[in-house]
């Protein structure tokens, strides 16, 4: 019933959302990640969906129910997700990364099979080092054609609109969402989200706090005009 109240403007399109965190194991028992729900990302391809288009996810460990028709690849960690990525985006002309990729993963220090066993002394702790992982959207945006839109997120602690903007251009984004982290009613964790939208052509707009549904709708809106 809601798909036949909405509006079909997404009819022909295909969109691809990636989203939710990423587990980067360093033993079979113990990851590195962030606190990312992927809520933002399937709200956005549910209204997606919900427009008319063809839509596609990959995400990271989370859980949701889509429609059928969604089609969904399920990974584990950043290095998965870009080869995902790079293997999909191509059939794709609107493309949202609102994934919350692990910037650096540990460097297991236990074989892939067999659990790091502790120092029951508590004297002595693992020293873990780290890898950078690959960064998807830069990625996505030095092979993408004129026809695709890339959407990219970013999540920040302050300076929405200087970070932005700064990410936009360096990742060579159509769109850049940027929302508010550790502010109880955006970013992780939270049903709402304190955003600010922001395009390759300059135009700049903070909204205030609203339901992730909205915000995925609005979105939306503003990739029909990028
Ligand atoms: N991103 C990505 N691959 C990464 C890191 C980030 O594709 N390895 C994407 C995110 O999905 C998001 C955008 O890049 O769409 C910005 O992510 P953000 O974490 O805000 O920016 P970073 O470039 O990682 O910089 P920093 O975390 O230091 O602010
Ligand atoms: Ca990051």
């Amino acid at each position: 019933i809601l798909k036949a109240l909405s509006p079909q403007d997404l009819t022909g399109k295909k969109v691809l959302v990636c989203f939710g965190p990423t587990h980067e194991y360093f033993d079979v028992a113990r990851y590195w990640s962030n606190p990312s729900t992927g809520l933002m990302g399937a709200c956005l391809a549910i209204a997606a969906w919900l427009r008319g288009a063809e839509v596609h996810v990959v995400h990271g460990p989370c859980s949701f129910y889509f429609p059928q028709s969604i089609i969904i690849t399920s990974i584990t960690s950043a290095k998965q997700m870009y080869e995902a990525m790079i293997t999909k985006y191509q059939a794709f002309d609107i493309i949202c990364m609102a994934a919350a990729v692990a910037d650096f993963s540990p460097i297991p220090f236990a074989l892939s099979d067999e659990k790091f066993k502790r120092d029951i002394t508590g004297l002595s702790v693992p020293n873990i080092e780290f890898t950078a992982n690959p960064d998807i959207l830069a990625k996505l945006g030095t092979l993408k054609t004129a026809n695709q839109k890339l959407i990219g997120f970013c999540a920040e602690t302050r300076d929405l609109e200087l970070h932005a903007k700064e990410k936009l251009v360096r990742k060579n984004c159509d769109l850049m969402v940027a929302n508010y982290i550790g502010h109880c009613d955006s970013g992780f964790n939270s049903s709402t989200n304190d955003v600010a939208v922001i395009d390759k052509y300059g135009r700049y707009e903070k909204w205030p706090v609203l339901p992730k549904t909205e915000v995925a709708w609005r979105i939306l809106d503003w990739t029909t005009h990028v």
